[in-house]
């Protein structure tokens, strides 16, 4: 999100690169402790950073795809008995089998059995090929009738029928490869299968089992599937992060969220009451009250009940409307939070931080033109107003902007100086742009001018530890724990930073561990923390540990694309688990080939 305080923008960059520096190392690691299969966590995490190919399109694109394709081969499935079966032409192909019926069959030895089991089994392959399905799937299902013991190939290729007959028949693709499974768990074509069928049926955590059983016992080899585990992970986490996005309903964020989202604008004086004040005017003052104690829920209902009450003077309906849209923003109501902000603005021009908080608005659905039009506006209104220059250069480093972004930073410093984080933006955005002396000295200056903020320290012993100066960076640290020791709330990043460095130092996970404990001991909403815990966890191969931390950190997400990232790693954590349940045998061996990964 965009016009946060350099706190929530930063804490997101530094625990994806955490993440993908250590992927790696947690997926080996992983892989080693765990029995089996970091691949699929490697796979589904590195998902950004591979070349696109057709199946990495977006769902609609796709599923075009494979209609297209459908269309052109005319088999849906293209694995299908053929494949599999290339070198089962039957010699003595006795063409008419029609004398074989059920009767006649039951009264032959079982040797004989097997023999027209074959022979039906060669025909339906002949019909297949022809692409026949309806009849190939009764010739299949005669092989099946027939033999005296079961044959899962003959269950796998009557699915493949299944899968390619108009339309498909998806739930007896499943129940075919139930059968040949049962009768050979390390059948990979069942399986992979079966996959493609629980995927159409949109039973994604089925599918998802099956296409990560299919990619381990297929060592990887066959890119196709790895990215099938991909695309399933993606369908299941955004459509669940949808549902319970849904029927969560209106929820604040954490409070850290929160007080960094209002830090983020400089403090101003409470609006002076008018002489005789009503009741509204009043509750007004209160829910301002509450929001400097940082109790929101509180300060959100107050403002609520002022609004419904009714004001006195138009600058406190302004500045009602005004807090009323921030926290309809921050529990996710777009629409509503754009419409209290402008009844703000067109109430009292002047107060150009309604026009700023549209913009966070706007950046929140990705409408970066919009959010420029707003900041445009605001400087028409009220040129003066440091906060616009200092949100605008946020949304120009989201943008990688650096220039422009210092640029606006150092006209929001002139307006006002006693804002830190214009201070420290204009360092990180040098940092960024490669002036790394610049930056440096600014960080430098910065923390003199603002002995008591933890903040300067903070983000200085990010780029510290950027550079891996991991001692310079852990001194910085634990200067700023020891001032946010005295605050409430308090800000528990430095403690979560001073734990990824000690990891990244010298992996010592127990330390890191310690760190995010206590982080969470202080702040039990500290995403960071949980974020940071998950990894660590998955890292000692302690999965069952990594999905509790995965589920809180979903608890804690709060747009959609954060609660998918979270579901992703939760879900293919547990298709991991499944299969090493499902496949102990296997376990050892996948050890091995993790180890020379
Ligand atoms: C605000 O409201 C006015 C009219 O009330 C409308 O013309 C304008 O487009 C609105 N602006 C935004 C940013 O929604
Ligand atoms: C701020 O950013 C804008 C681009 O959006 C740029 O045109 C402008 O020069 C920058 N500097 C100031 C002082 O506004």
């Amino acid at each position: 999100m965009s016009s946060q305080s350099p706190a929530a923008t930063a804490l997101v960059d530094r625990v994806q690169n955490f993440v993908s520096e250590n992927k790696q190392a947690i997926l080996i690691g992983t892989a080693a402790a765990v029995i089996a299969v970091g691949g699929v966590a490697y796979y589904a995490s590195t998902s950004s950073s591979r070349p696109k190919t057709d199946l990495e399109k977006g769902e609609k694109g796709e599923r075009k795809d494979r209609k297209s394709r459908k269309k052109k081969k005319g088999v849906n499935d293209v694995d299908g008995p053929i494949l599999e079966e290339r070198k089962a032409k039957v010699e003595d192909d006795e063409g008419d089998l029609s004398k074989y019926t059920a009767e006649v069959v039951a009264a032959l030895p079982e040797e004989e059995r097997s023999r027209i089991a074959g022979l039906f089994k060669a025909q339906g392959n002949d019909a297949y090929k022809s692409r026949d399905f309806a009849t190939a799937a009764k010739l299949y299902s005669r092989a099946i009738e027939t033999t005296p013991k079961a044959e899962p190939v003959f269950y796998s290729n009557r699915a493949a029928c299944y899968m390619n007959m108009a339309p498909p028949k998806y739930e007896l693709v499943v129940q075919d490869c139930d059968e040949a499974i049962k009768l050979d768990p390390n059948y990979v074509k069942a399986l992979n299968r079966r996959a493609m069928a629980f995927e159409a049926l949109e039973q994604y955590s089925e599918a998802l089992r099956d296409f990560t059983a299919t990619t381990v016992l297929e060592k990887f080899t066959n890119q196709a599937t790895p990215l099938a585990v991909e695309r399933v992970l993606k369908t299941m986490s955004t459509k669940n992060a949808q549902d319970i996005l849904k029927s969560r309903g209106p929820k604040l964020p954490p409070a850290t969220f929160i007080s960094a989202y209002f830090a983020a604008f400089r403090p101003r004086d409470l609006p002076a009451l008018p002489e005789a004040p009503s009741e509204g005017d009043q509750t007004l003052i209160e829910s301002f009250k509450a929001l400097e104690e940082h109790d929101y829920q509180r300060s959100f209902e107050l403002i609520n009940k002022a609004l419904e009450t009714g004001f006195s003077w138009d600058v406190g309906r302004s500045e009602a409307l005004n807090l009323r849209g921030t926290y309809k923003f921050l529990i996710g109501d777009v629409e509503g939070a754009k419409d209290d902000l402008n009844e703000s603005i067109q109430l009292v021009p002047s107060f150009t931080q309604s026009l700023v908080k549209i913009a966070s608005v706007y950046m929140e659905q990705g409408q970066t033109d919009k959010a420029f039009e707003c900041f445009e506006e605001a400087i028409k209104h009220n040129p003066e107003d440091p906060d616009i220059y200092y949100h605008r250069g946020q949304v120009l480093f989201i943008m990688n902007k650096f220039d422009d972004a210092a640029k606006n930073y150092t006209k929001s410093t002139e307006l006002d100086d006693n804002f830190v984080f214009s201070h420290i933006q204009l360092a990180v955005a040098q940092y960024k742009a490669g002036n790394l002396a610049n930056a440096m000295a600014q960080f430098r200056r910065t923390m003199k001018t603002f002995p008591q903020r933890s903040e300067p320290l903070n983000y200085y012993g990010e780029l510290l530890l950027d550079q891996q100066r991991y001692q310079d960076a852990i001194e910085k640290f634990d200067k700023a724990v020891e001032i946010e020791k005295s605050k409430n709330p308090q800000n528990v990043l430095p403690l979560v930073n001073k734990g990824l460095t000690l990891f990244q130092m010298d992996q010592n996970i127990g330390a890191a561990e310690r760190c995010c404990n206590e982080a969470l001991r202080i702040d039990p909403e500290c995403e960071a923390a949980v974020a940071t815990l998950a990894q660590l966890s998955l890292q000692q191969g302690l999965v069952d540990t990594a999905i509790k931390y995965f589920e809180k950190s979903a608890e804690l997400a709060r747009t959609e694309q954060e609660l998918a990232g979270a579901l992703t790693y939760q879900y293919a954590t547990k298709a991991q688990i499944e299969f090493a349940k499902n496949y102990p045998m296997l376990a050892s061996q996948m050890n091995a080939m993790a180890q020379a990964m």
